[in-house]
């Protein structure tokens, strides 16, 4: 009997404690959900380009530059003058007939790492940066995701058709996607080269075809607004020299 009444005693005790119980769950789920609606909101606006420019002043001149028209004199992240705003990878891709997104944006590119962005987010609010940035390399840009520096470029959602069977970009198909122009620019010739898409295709500045650093001579047709190899390296120190002024 003295078992039984335990027993009750506990019963009794039991709703309480779960009415207490369950207060706690309400307020912490009230929190989970205005943090899962804050959070969301975030999402969403960290998507949008003006979010880069917001949270860092330093992407401003990026968001600017990525806003430019489309296929029409502009201006680089420097302010160089650019004859054609397709040579800049980052204008060329925001609006696009060409893929399943009618648009890219910058997340789309450059898609957020949280151990990017707390390294970015450190060195921004101790001030640890140069103005102009330093460029990145697609390789450096990659690395906090332990990725090639190609699949900035060709990965599961973006250029598809030029990966190989192993997931990776096959140079190949990367030749053959050009082999009807007079220079090949995608020839891999010279494997001691090791390029990097960007090494020509530039996301911010106008590209440019390396390979004019010494075939010059030959009959290489540049892509409107693409410089040379030598015209590249001067609009880079104009613009170094031109933002540090
Ligand atoms: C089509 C892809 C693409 C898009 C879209 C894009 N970027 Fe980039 N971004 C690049 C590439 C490629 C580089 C590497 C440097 C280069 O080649 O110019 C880069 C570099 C950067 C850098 C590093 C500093 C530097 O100059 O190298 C920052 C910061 C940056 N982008 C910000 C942005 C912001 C902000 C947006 C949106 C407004 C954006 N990017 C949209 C391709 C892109
Ligand atoms: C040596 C310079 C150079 C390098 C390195 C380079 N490209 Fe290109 N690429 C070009 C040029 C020049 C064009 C022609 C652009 C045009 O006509 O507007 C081109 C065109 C393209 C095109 C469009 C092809 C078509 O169908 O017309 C794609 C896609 C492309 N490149 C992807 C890449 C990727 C991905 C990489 C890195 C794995 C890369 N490129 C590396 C110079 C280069
Ligand atoms: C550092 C200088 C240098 C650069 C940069 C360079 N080349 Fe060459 N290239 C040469 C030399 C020298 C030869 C002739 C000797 C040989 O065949 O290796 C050559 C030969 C070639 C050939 C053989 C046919 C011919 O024209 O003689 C091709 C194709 C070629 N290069 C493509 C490229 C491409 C594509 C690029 C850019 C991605 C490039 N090269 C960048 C120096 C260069």
């Amino acid at each position: 009997m003295s078992e039984d009444k335990q027993n009750i005693g506990r019963d009794f005790d039991m709703p309480e404690k779960k009415r207490k119980g369950s207060k706690k769950i309400a307020i912490v789920a009230v929190i989970v959900v205005v943090l899962v609606a804050v959070g969301a909101g975030m999402m969403v606006w960290h998507e949008s380009p003006t979010f880069c420019s917001t949270m860092c002043h330093v992407e401003g001149t990026y968001v600017d530059n990525y806003m430019q028209e489309q296929n029409a004199p502009g201006t680089d992240k420097y302010g160089n003058q650019v004859e054609n705003t397709n040579a800049m990878m980052a204008v060329l891709h925001r609006e696009t007939a060409a893929t399943a997104k009618s648009e890219i944006l910058c997340v789309d590119c450059h898609i957020p790492n949280f151990v990017e962005l707390a390294h970015d987010g450190m060195n921004y609010v101790t001030g640890n940066y140069p103005l102009p940035r330093n460029e990145r390399s697609l390789s450096a840009l990659m690395s906090w995701d332990n990725k090639a520096g190609e699949s900035f470029c060709a990965n599961e959602n973006c250029h598809v058709y030029l990966l190989g069977d192993d997931g990776q970009i096959s140079m190949t198909k990367l030749a053959e996607s050009t082999s009807t122009r007079a220079f090949n620019y995608h020839e891999q010739h010279h494997a001691a080269l090791s390029l990097e898409c960007n090494d020509c295709h530039k996301g911010h500045r106008a590209s440019t075809v390396v390979c004019t650093a010494c075939h010059e001579h030959e009959n290489i047709d540049l892509p409107e607004g693409w410089l040379t190899y030598d015209e590249a390296q001067k609009a880079l120190a104009d613009g170094y020299a031109g933002v540090n002024a």
